[in-house]
């Protein structure tokens, strides 16, 4: 069994700022991130995938396949966009573990249409804001 790992990316911004939270909780919370202009990243996003290897082709996924259903999905919609704007965002604060969770779901809802058999598996979302902000999440 293998796990497979393709690394994208794409810029976006972002503004953390939660209706749930007063002004002041906003400001103390989320800090320069609440800055009202928002500011920008490039998204690093690596998607696992776990499979075993496919004896007519060798692979354990199908790179392109992948390629296309994460450009469709992911870095064509959400790609120099603002995170605030997006239907996915107007509930729920466009953090990085919202966004992970949110890529998940894209992928999820169509894996199936693109990887018909039982191989492989989304696994694991890791998405890398900066240098010093990590985020992972298990696909299940
Ligand atoms: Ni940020």
């Amino acid at each position: 069994m293998f796990r497979v790992t393709r690394r994208y990316e794409f810029p976006a911004s972002h503004r953390l700022h939660s209706p749930k939270l007063s002004e002041n909780e906003n400001q103390r919370i989320y800090g320069k991130c609440n800055n009202p202009y928002g500011h920008g990243h490039n998204y690093v996003v690596e998607i696992s995938v776990r499979g075993p290897i496919d004896e007519a082709t060798g692979r354990a996924v199908d790179p392109a396949a992948l390629d296309g259903l994460v450009e469709r999905e992911i870095l064509k919609p959400l790609g120099h966009s603002d995170l605030n704007r997006d239907a996915a965002f107007q509930q729920v604060v466009p953090t990085t573990e919202n966004l992970a969770v949110e890529i998940r779901r894209r992928l999820a809802v169509n894996w199936s249409k693109i990887f018909p058999g039982a191989w492989p598996k989304l696994e694991k979302i890791r998405i890398v804001e900066t240098p010093r902000n990590i985020f992972e999440i298990e696909a299940t």
